[in-house]
């Protein structure tokens, strides 16, 4: 199988470096990604095992939700909803569901009272069904969130609850597994070698992701395919390591922050999981990339300017697919009172992509690195692939600039504050800040 996806950089005067300078620190980084037993990276193999028990199982408990349910309610952090908003809103239409899903919200991932206020209102008349997920089983803010929903769903369903709350955890330890082996909810597992931000084709992903429709056995298939080619050592050959060495060039050459963009606005929650990914992985130890975001159009009216010519502090990684499900065609006006006719029987993303080609050339000309990741069709495989072309770049990234890419130590800070200050202990705190 070929490569599904084309990396070019268009102002090569940037890169004017001898990628084989790379090759041995890349081939050692590789090995230890593929043999290692002490870290979590259960995920890279995990594509090309068997999984057809995993996917029945996640497909039945979909199809058992859109038959009972007219919203499934997610609750999870970081990367237990990330991964799954990111395709949901990638692969169905704005504007309503996917035929072949029902709708589906995500709760548990901010403390705004107005958020769960407003959203409890909006489930009256109609059916739901809950999945909480949590890896460690304790996070707060999903643990806060299972706890107003739990009883939301005990006050509706009475003694069927148990049926409608689905939960997601690791196979043997935390509170989450422990609530739900006592109350007798259904469960799928996280397995123990994979972490949250590298999940997301774990039955984490799968199942939100499968009830609002989208062709879940697509998404692994692509995400197959590049664990096949993604699994060579040379740099040549791997595109996702490639990637990787020049994004960390620019890091060297004073680049510091890495500037996600693309044109279509479905992919604005991809954008965030790729944020996540990379930034909990490669920003410690005072080093890493900062992910930055932006989608083309809209911020070419907002941000543009800065990226054109403001500090010179970022490169940019246009992602682009080239072929979008639907589109529209600019109709003929005999009045032609705007001056558009030109455009007229033109498609919609014809000009969308003429304009990436153009706003390319731009920031490039103006002096912004830009990389381009291109990929033929956003859907399902597509997407899959992309997903794990970005996990093992990001692997090899932050291994690069010697950060481990599988801990967040950085995130346990504001949760220490934060507890402390919940338990009412604000004095100690302040103490501690005024020593
Ligand atoms: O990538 C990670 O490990 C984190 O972002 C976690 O996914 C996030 O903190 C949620 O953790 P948990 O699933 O344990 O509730």
């Amino acid at each position: 199988s070929s490569q599904l996806l084309q990396t070019t950089i268009l102002n090569e005067e940037f890169l004017n470096i001898d990628l084989s300078k790379y090759a041995s620190t890349v081939a050692t980084i590789h090995r230890h990604i593929e043999e290692t037993k002490d870290e979590p990276t259960g995920w890279i193999n995990s594509p090309l095992e068997e999984n057809s028990q995993l996917i029945s199982s996640v497909l039945s408990v979909a199809s058992e939700i859109k038959l009972n349910a007219d919203v499934l309610v997610v609750i999870g952090v970081g990367g237990s909803y990330l991964g799954a908003k990111a395709i949901q809103d990638a692969l169905t239409p704005y504007f309503g569901s996917h035929p072949n899903g029902i709708e589906v919200v995500y709760v548990g991932h901010n403390m705004s009272g107005a958020y769960i206020h407003r959203l409890i209102k909006s489930l009256v008349n109609k059916e739901v069904y809950i999945n909480v997920i949590s890896k460690s089983g304790s996070t707060m803010e999903p643990a806060l969130a299972f706890r107003v929903f739990r009883q939301y769903m005990e006050e509706r369903y009475g003694d069927k609850a148990k049926q409608r709350i689905i939960a997601t955890t690791d196979p043997e330890k935390g509170i989450l597994k422990g609530i739900a082996e006592k109350h007798g909810y259904r469960q799928f597992t996280i397995p123990q070698n994979i972490g949250g931000r590298y999940s997301v084709l774990t039955a984490v992903g799968l199942l939100p992701i499968a009830v609002a429709g989208v062709d879940i056995i697509q998404l692994l298939a692509g995400a197959k395919h590049a664990a096949i080619l993604l699994k060579e050592e040379s740099l040549e050959k791997n595109e996702a390591y490639r990637y990787a060495v020049i994004r960390n060039e620019l890091y060297n050459q004073g680049y510091k922050v890495e500037l996600l963009a693309s044109f279509e606005p479905a992919l604005a929650n991809f954008h965030d999981w790729w944020k996540q990914l990379f930034g909990e992985s490669e920003g410690k130890d005072e080093k890493g990339l900062f992910p930055a975001t932006v989608n083309f159009s809209t911020d070419l009216h907002a941000i543009g300017q800065f990226i054109q010519d403001g500090s010179p502090i970022l490169f940019e990684t246009l992602l682009h697919f080239h072929e979008i499900a639907d589109d529209y065609a600019v109709p003929y006006d005999v009045r032609d009172e705007d001056h558009l006719n030109y455009l007229s029987n033109r498609s919609f993303n014809d000009i969308n992509a003429t304009s990436k080609q153009g706003t390319a050339i731009a920031h490039a000309e103006g002096g912004v690195p830009v990389i381009q990741l291109e990929l033929d069709r956003l859907d399902a495989y597509h997407l899959g692939y992309l997903i794990y072309f970005f996990m093992k770049a990001c692997a090899m990234s932050a291994y690069l600039v010697e950060v481990n890419p599988f801990d967040q130590p950085g995130v346990e800070a504001y949760k220490k504050k934060m507890l402390e200050l919940l338990n009412n202990e604000e004095s100690k705190v302040f103490e501690r800040m005024s020593i």
